[in-house]
Parts: C-alpha cells; structure tokens; sequence
C-alpha cells in the first residue's frame, strides 16, 4: 500500500486548516478549576492477554471468544507505550477497569500475583505521567465461574464476592487510586444480559445496588481516613424526548424517565424505587429491607454518566413494563449517532433537579465511525466539540459536573458492532504489532487540552501512518 499521508500533513490539513477551529468557541479555561479531562478504556476491550498470566475467563469472553477478544488491543503488553500516548495528549485522567477473573482468578479467594502486579504496574505507570486513575471495578465482565456457579448477578452470593474483590482492589491499589466506580451501566447490562425474562433484569439490577451499597460502605468504613478517595456507580443515559405531542407520549416519556434513570438513581438519591415502578411491576420488583435502604441511601458519592444519544418514546401498552417504545431519533442508528448535544444537557439538568445535584463525572461520550474508514473523523471531532459545549453550558447553569471521560482514547473491541469503533487512535487489529495511529479527533482533543487551538503538540508517531490517500 502506498503510504502517503504524514504526521505532519495530517495535521496542517486538519486542523491547521481551519476546518475544525470553528467548532468551538470556548477554551479549557472556561471549566472550573479542578475539572478534569479525561478518555475511557476497559479491560476486557483493550486488554487482551486473555489466557495469559493466570487470567481466567470473563462472561465476555464466552459471548465474544474469537481471536480479537483474546488480544484486543494488546493493552497488557503495550501499557507504557500507551500510557506515553495519553500522557502527550495531555489527559488529566484516565477511566479503565479491573479484570476481576485477571485479579481473582476463581471469583473468589486468592489473588493472582501476576494479575495484581500489572495493575500495579499500569498504575505507576499513570501516576509517573501524572495521569490519574479513575477506576471501575466492574466493566460488564464477571468472572465466568461466578456466572457457572450462581447465575452471576442473578444471585444475592454476587454481594459478597464482589464486596471481597473491591476489597482487594482497595487494599492494593487505594493508596494511588482516588476515584472508584464500582459497576458500569448497570441499567444496561440488566437489560441487555436478561432480556428475555420478565423478573430477571429487576433482580440483576437490585444484587447490583447492593453490591454497590456494599463495596462503598466497606470503603467508608475501611479506607476512606487513610484513602480520602470517593465511589460512585454509573448510569446509561440516553435522553428522551416525545415521539409525538400527544399526552400519551408525555406521559409514556416521563415514565421512561424512572424506569430507565430512577431505577438506579431514586434507591440511591431518594430511598427506594420510583412508585410508578412498584405499581406496574409489582412483585417481579424486588424489596428493600429497611437495613438496605438505608444501606444504598446515599452510597454513592457522585454519579457517572453514560450517554450517546437522543431518542424517541413513543406509548405502547402491553410492549414492556415502561408501556414505551424506543424510536431512533433523526438519522440515527445503533451506530451512527447525530450530534444532539442539547439531550446530554437535559440529562444533567434533570439530575440536577430531580436528585439534588449531586456530584456528576461523565465517565463516557462519544461517537462511533467505520472501524478503518478514516483517520480524518471530523465527525468525531463536531460531535466532540459541540458534547463538551453542553457540558460547560450546563457547568454554568449549576450542574455539579465536575470531569468528562471520552469514549475512547483508542479504537477498543467494541461489542454492540465491532465494525464501529469510537477511538482517538485508530488501531489496526489485523496488525500483530496492533499498530496505533492518531486521527484527527487526537490532535483536537489534544490542543484543546492544552489550550492551544492553534498549536497541537507532537504526537508520538512513528513516521508514516498506514494509511493510503482517501
Ligand atoms: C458560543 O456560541 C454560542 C452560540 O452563539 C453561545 O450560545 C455560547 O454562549 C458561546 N459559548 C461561549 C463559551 O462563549
Ligand atoms: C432471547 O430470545 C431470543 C429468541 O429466542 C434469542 O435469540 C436470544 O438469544 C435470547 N436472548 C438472551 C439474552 O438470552
Ligand atoms: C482529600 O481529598 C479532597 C478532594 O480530593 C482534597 O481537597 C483534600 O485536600 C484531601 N485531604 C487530604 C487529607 O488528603
Ligand atoms: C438526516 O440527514 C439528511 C442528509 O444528510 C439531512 O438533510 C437531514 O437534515 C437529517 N435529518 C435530521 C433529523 O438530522
Ligand atoms: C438552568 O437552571 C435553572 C435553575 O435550576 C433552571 O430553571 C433552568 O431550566 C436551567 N436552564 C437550562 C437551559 O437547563
Ligand atoms: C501547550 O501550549 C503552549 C502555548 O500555550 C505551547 O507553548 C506548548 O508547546 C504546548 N505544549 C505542548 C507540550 O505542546
Ligand atoms: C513538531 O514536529 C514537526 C515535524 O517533525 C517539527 O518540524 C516541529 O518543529 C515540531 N514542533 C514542536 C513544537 O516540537
Ligand atoms: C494493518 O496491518 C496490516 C498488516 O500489517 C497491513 O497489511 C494493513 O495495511 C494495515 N492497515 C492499515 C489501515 O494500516
């Protein structure tokens, strides 16, 4: 393949150029002090390694084995270098995760030194670059023999063995460690991994806050004095608007609202679930004993927000239990996101009013393109710009949002279409050497870090990048 494209055309046509200097008209300096910039991996994604080192097999292995899940981006061999890559980009912070089967091969029990000794490792190598760790201890990827035993979260003996992996992960890694997050999405996955049942989803979501409630009571308890670092959970947040003007689609959207937000945001900022939820779903809905709430009230110390898109609700009776359909919005599909960077605003207001404020990361946003279309993904870069807009217009309208987490500093296995990918790095998995390539969204992110619009730093590229002239 003729290599034509340099570092250093790529830059002069992209964002010397202009075309990308109009999509924004504010600067880092306009975020408080303190805010934190960031970009997001997680192990299972970028990690590879799979059998490596003691490692064991996750629930993501088993519905995704095939070569690429086992090496991924190569991320257990390649860390420095790719901590190099994120420290001359100027990230603030970087979000990844623990391979819970990598630290704790059996679930439960005894640790595996090899596991424990990368994450250290990886760790110290954040640290040395002065990029801090935030860190979540569960990305979607239980261990499988949990999953073979119990059911995984299906059952209340997740609570335990989860609280006993974050205890691991506490004692060894907290005195680096400041910001926890203990499970992903976790309205998603019950969703997505129970789809079938009417009653399992309800159950996985509720062992889930309690494992959450746990693991954060046992760092207040335990390490907070010494560790001074805060935990949270997060949520996927689409936000949603009416299909039509009807009231019905006003009022099928406000319940929409609680079974997708308040199931996981009213235990936890308000004491139990949402009464439209206890009404239409009735005893599939597990209880709070008066010990878990209190137990789950206010366990988290902010929230981590998920959020893609925009979408439609439309009513529908008999459908589901939310009485809603969920209709793309404009162009959009599963993949191909438009930007509507008013909806990730409504979501931060809504947490905002509805639940008091509380403190708020957004711990991924991002936009998909063809996995090898492209190193120069404009697209990414306008939806980029236009995301980190409505953070700052709602910093100034009072939110509590104090960090942004892009998804995702490199092209990662990705799970929904893994022909769509969301990296500020382009990385060519049919590569042994699983070659990075910085695209254009890189060199923006990365003067925007720093300030200066106009003067990108060098990357750290090899000299040509893969790609012919397009
Ligand atoms: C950027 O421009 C938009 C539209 O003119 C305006 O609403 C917004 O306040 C501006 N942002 C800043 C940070 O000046
Ligand atoms: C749900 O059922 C459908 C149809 O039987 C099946 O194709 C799908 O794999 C099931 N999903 C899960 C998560 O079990
Ligand atoms: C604890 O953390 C907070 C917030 O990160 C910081 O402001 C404070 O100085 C820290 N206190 C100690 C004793 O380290
Ligand atoms: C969908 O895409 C077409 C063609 O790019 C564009 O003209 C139209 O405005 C888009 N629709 C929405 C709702 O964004
Ligand atoms: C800004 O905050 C105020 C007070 O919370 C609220 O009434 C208003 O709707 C917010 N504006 C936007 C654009 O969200
Ligand atoms: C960051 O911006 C300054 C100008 O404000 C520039 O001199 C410097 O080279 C940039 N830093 C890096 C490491 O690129
Ligand atoms: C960036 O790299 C280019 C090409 O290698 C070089 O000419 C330029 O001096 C470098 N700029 C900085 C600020 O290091
Ligand atoms: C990816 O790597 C393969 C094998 O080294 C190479 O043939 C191919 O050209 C590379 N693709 C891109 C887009 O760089």
């Amino acid at each position: 393949m003729e290599q034509v494209l340099f570092l250093i055309t790529i830059v002069s046509s992209f964002v010397f150029s202009g075309r990308c200097n109009n999509v924004y008209n504010y600067s880092r300096s306009d975020f408080p002090e303190g805010f934190v910039f960031g970009s997001a991996i997680s192990a299972y994604q970028w990690e590879g390694a799979a059998d490596e080192d003691g490692r064991t097999p996750s629930t993501w292995d088993t519905d995704f084995h095939s070569n690429s899940g086992d090496i991924a981006c190569d991320g257990y061999h390649k860390y420095k270098e790719d901590v190099k890559l994120m420290y001359d980009m100027g990230l603030d912070a970087l979000r990844f995760s623990i391979s819970w089967p990598r630290l704790i091969p059996s679930g439960r029990g005894a640790v595996n030194p090899k596991g424990l000794q990368f994450y250290k490792n990886f760790i110290a190598e954040l640290k040395r670059h002065g990029i801090e760790p935030h860190v979540t201890l569960n990305h979607d990827d239980l261990p499988q023999v949990l999953e073979d035993e119990y059911g995984g979260w299906l059952d209340r003996k997740i609570i335990d063995d989860f609280t006993a992996f974050a205890d691991v992960c506490f004692r060894e890694f907290g005195e680096s460690v400041k910001f926890w997050t203990t499970i992903n999405e976790p309205n998603l996955i019950a969703l997505v991994c129970y789809e079938n049942s009417s009653t399992e989803p309800y159950i996985a979501l509720h062992n889930m806050l309690l494992a959450h409630a746990s693991a954060a009571r046992l760092y207040k308890t335990n390490y907070r004095v010494k560790q001074n670092g805060s935990i949270g959970i997060t949520f996927y947040g689409s936000w949603v608007i009416p299909f039509t003007s009807s009231k019905e689609d006003k009022i099928a959207t406000q319940r929409a609202k609680d079974f997708i937000y308040g199931w996981v945001l009213h235990p936890l900022f308000l004491g139990d679930y949402p009464d439209v939820m206890k009404r239409i779903v009735g005893k599939r809905l597990p209880t709070f004993s008066e010990e878990e709430l209190r137990l789950v009230k206010d366990s988290s110390d902010f929230v981590g927000v998920i959020h893609y898109q925009t979408v439609y609700i439309a009513h529908a009776d008999y459908t589901s239990d939310m009485g809603g359909v969920i209709i793309l919005y404009g162009n959009c599909t599963e993949v191909e996101l438009d930007v509507l960077p008013w909806g990730l605003e409504e979501v931060l207001e809504y947490i905002k009013q509805d639940y008091g404020n509380p403190p708020v990361y957004i711990l991924e946003n991002g936009r998909p393109s063809k996995h090898d279309s492209s190193l120069k993904d404009v697209g990414r870069v306008e939806y980029l710009g236009a995301y980190i807009a409505a953070v700052l217009n709602s910093v100034r309208n009072g939110s509590e949002t104090r960090g942004y987490f892009q998804w995702s500093f490199m092209d990662l296995l990705e799970i929904i279409d893994s022909s769509y990918t969301y990296g500020l790095y382009h990385v060519n998995f049919s590569d042994p050497q699983r070659k990075r390539s910085p695209k254009t969204s890189a060199f923006w992110y990365s003067a925007f870090l720093n300030g200066t619009e106009q003067e990108p730093k060098n990357l750290s590229v090899s000299s040509s990048l893969g790609f012919a002239s397009q």
